[in-house]
């Protein structure tokens, strides 16, 4: 049967998104109770799939979520979805909860197969964000302490981008304890005086594939790179800021709490790695990178 996009994968079966149903008891949609993966396609090419399903693999140890597909089945998922959709540039979402057990209990339910959701949408178009820059806001990390899953519960998330943009910014910068964590939606680096800077993952952050390959990138490149406690107070005097996810890829952060960031506009480094990063991605896609 062939079924008009946009299609996505539901518990093994594929269907028009519009006819996709999951039950009110789902423990993701009670409790939060699932994991999830953002995955941004190339010219038709899943980016960095491995690095992504190696951190859903953790994620899912990590709430003790069964595992519901192998790689091989993720591939086979996301490869059918990418192609409904024509191929080209898009992002894959995929979705693990816990399942819909037959009653609202706390406790891991003793039967229940996990709700595996996948979609694809066309990637969101960052063009004029990273030609011009972006205002982020600071913001108390507010957060639970296991922010290296990637969890579907993302309440404070939500409320801190919403804080951002209700301030006229684009993204809360977080700040736990006077040292920096991360974005609601991204991770952070900082350029002071030709090093990268980025909060090292021991501070409970989520480790993002978009800030390994900068981090990659910038050693391929012979720049200095620390990867350590950020105190908040570097920010202010941070010569670039960027923020990276799989959606926005690498941002350059303009202003910081209304004030100019280095000159006010997206800075030398920035334009390197914004290099090097379309150079890796056009490989990627050619299937000469890694
Ligand atoms: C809280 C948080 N930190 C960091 C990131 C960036 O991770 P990645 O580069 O793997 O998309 C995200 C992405 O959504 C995020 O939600």
């Amino acid at each position: 049967m062939t079924v008009e996009p946009p299609l996505c994968y539901l518990n093994g079966e594929y269907m028009a998104l519009e006819s996709a149903r999951i039950s009110p008891l789902d423990r993701g949609f009670l409790f939060g109770d699932a994991v999830y993966e953002v995955i941004p396609v190339y010219g038709g090419v899943p980016f960095r799939l491995d690095t992504h399903l190696g951190r859903l693999t953790a994620s899912l140890t990590a709430t003790r979520i069964p595992a519901p597909l192998d790689a091989a089945g993720w591939r086979a998922v996301i490869d059918r979805l990418v192609e409904a959709e024509g191929g080209g540039d898009q992002t894959v979402y995929l979705q693990v909860s816990r399942g819909a057990p037959p009653n609202r209990d706390h406790a891991f339910p003793q039967e229940a197969e996990p709700t595996v959701f996948a979609m694809a949408s066309p990637l969101p178009d960052t063009s004029a964000l990273r030609e011009h820059g972006v205002a982020v806001t600071t913001a108390d990390d507010i957060r639970w302490q296991r922010c290296d899953i990637k969890s579907v519960a993302l309440l404070a998330n939500v409320l801190l981008r919403q804080d951002a943009l209700d301030r006229g910014a684009q993204e809360s910068v977080l700040v736990r304890d006077d040292r920096v964590t991360e974005g609601s939606a991204s991770n952070i680096f900082l350029v002071r005086g030709g090093v990268l800077i980025t909060p090292e993952l021991e501070g409970g952050i989520l480790s993002g594939v978009t800030r390994d390959l900068i981090l990659e990138l910038a050693r391929a490149g012979n720049r200095p790179v620390e990867c350590r406690r950020v105190d908040a107070e570097e920010l202010t005097g941070a010569d670039e800021i960027w923020l990276t996810s799989s959606t926005k890829e690498v941002i350059p952060v303009t202003r910081l709490d209304g004030r100019p960031v280095g000159g006010g506009t997206p800075g030398p480094y920035y334009r390197d790695m914004r290099a090097w990063f379309d150079e890796y991605k056009a490989d990627y896609a050619e299937g000469r990178s890694a």
